[in-house]
């Protein structure tokens, strides 16, 4: 039967120290580790997982074979995986399927690789093991009991699908926990994109004009975080609503037909398709820089990029010079993919360990529970809500209890102006 497949075995030890590394930041993890061990309550389960692999992956598939599974794992992104990382969890172990730098088609081999192993319960990032499940690999959807979504993405075409009739198992919606969206998308994002940023190009961001595409949870985070070093945020939006509140934060904003000839830097974070294109490349200023933080490489079109362009170059790892007809200079970083995994680590570990606490106790959830039907579901509360007690635990933040008084008041209506 398979095995694996990652850059280099050799990579392991290094692989291991990160992972250390990364499993010091993520108590909440440990304690659910520590309970995994004692209780397995994956045990004997086939987990079919297509996560970004990242050092707090790992840790998360620690916690998951310390459950008592058996983990097959393939990428989410091909730029995303640390090779370090890959070897390491095959010593441990799981079944990997990833390096970096893949082609489209060795991408979805390895999502295929992981389906071979028949997995019970899944865990995707973009809904692409989803997909291919429900498209080329329909077989093997009878085995499977239920799954999760780590990302808005994938929830996004998780609904769509529940919407046509097409999804035929159920999902958890990991994405749409407070303790996920709230601070992996706004904190988590907003850090590591500027980080990815910074390695890539090593710019000031003080004085820049920093457009954001979008101001949902990871623009916001972004735009913070920019803010927050000096440049001059510029939002562009859709949604009244969203683009009230940065306006409201102090940020300007304007349509990015506007911002487009004054912008520095732009960074997408949308989840859309074709955000920043031809009309906008063209007002762009000579030595503009493009880059993407959404799930998927399409909310900058490359290929208008590449039909402006006369020539390119690679000047630095994850950055491309595209020189134009009239001889301006643009630069795409990370061939327009998420730039805070594929130019720096990703999300710190302190917000993964949130995020995969909620992973880890929603498989355990589906590990536990009858088979629910076909649907997109939230994560239930009372998951939600241990996973911030756990993490303040963690912090050591103690917080108040509501009095027996404070419940009843509450939960009356009696009581009005006295
Ligand atoms: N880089 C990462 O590590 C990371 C982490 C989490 C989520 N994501 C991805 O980032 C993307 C955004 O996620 P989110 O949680 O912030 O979503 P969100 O739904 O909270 O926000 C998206 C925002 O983009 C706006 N928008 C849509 N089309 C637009 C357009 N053409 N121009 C301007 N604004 C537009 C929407 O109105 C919305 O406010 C998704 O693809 C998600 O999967 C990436």
């Amino acid at each position: 039967m398979v095995g694996y497949r990652v850059k280099d075995e050799e990579l392991a030890p290094q692989g291991r120290l990160q992972t250390e590394w990364a499993s010091r930041h993520m108590p909440v993890l440990s304690q659910i580790k520590e309970r995994f061990t004692k209780e397995k309550p994956l045990k004997g389960l086939t987990l079919g997982a297509c996560l970004h692999v990242t050092k707090e992956t790992a840790v998360l598939v620690e916690v998951l074979l310390a459950g008592g599974a058996k983990v097959a794992l393939c990428g989410s992104n091909p730029l995303s995986t640390q090779d370090d990382v890959a070897a390491a969890l095959v010593e441990k172990g799981a079944h990997v399927f990833a390096w970096r730098g893949q082609t489209t088609e060795e991408y979805y081999w390895c999502i295929n690789k992981t389906v071979d192993y028949g997995p019970v319960i899944t865990l995707d990032d973009g809904a692409d093991l989803v997909g291919t499940l429900h498209s080329k690999r329909t077989e093997a959807l009878l085995n499977v009991k239920g799954g999760t979504e780590e990302t808005t993405t994938g929830v996004l075409r998780l609904r769509a699908m529940e919407r046509d009739g097409a999804l035929k198992y159920a999902i958890i919606a990991v994405n749409d926990a407070y303790t996920k969206y709230l601070f992996d998308n706004r904190y988590g994002t907003g850090q590591s994109t500027i980080d990815g940023i910074l390695r890539a190009t090593n710019i000031l961001l003080a004085g820049k004009n920093f457009v954001v595409c979008g101001y949902g949870w990871c623009a916001r985070g972004i735009a913070m975080r920019a803010q927050g070093m000096g440049a001059n945020v510029i939002v562009t939006e859709v949604d009244p609503l969203r683009a009230l509140e940065a306006a409201m934060n102090g940020l300007r904003v304007m349509p990015l037909g506007e911002a487009a000839a004054k912008g520095d830097i732009f960074v997408t974070a949308t989840g859309n398709i074709n955000v920043i294109r031809k009309e906008h490349m063209q007002k762009m200023k000579n030595g503009a820089i493009l880059a993407n933080s959404g799930h998927f490489n399409v909310e900058i079109n490359i290929r208008d990029l590449e039909e402006l362009a006369v020539s390119r170059r690679i000047l630095r790892p994850n950055l491309e010079e595209y020189k134009l007809k009239d001889g301006r200079k643009l630069y795409l970083l990370a061939e327009g993919r998420l730039v805070n995994l594929a130019s720096a680590e990703g999300h710190p570990s302190e917000v993964m360990d949130m995020s995969f606490a909620n992973q880890s106790l929603c498989a355990e959830y589906i590990a536990q529970n009858e088979k629910m039907p076909p649907r997109v579901y939230d994560v239930p509360k009372i998951i939600d809500k241990n996973v911030a007690k756990l993490k303040l635990t963690a912090m050591g933040i103690r917080i108040d209890e509501l009095t027996h008084e404070q419940k009843k008041y509450l939960a009356t209506w009696e009581t009005g102006t006295i």
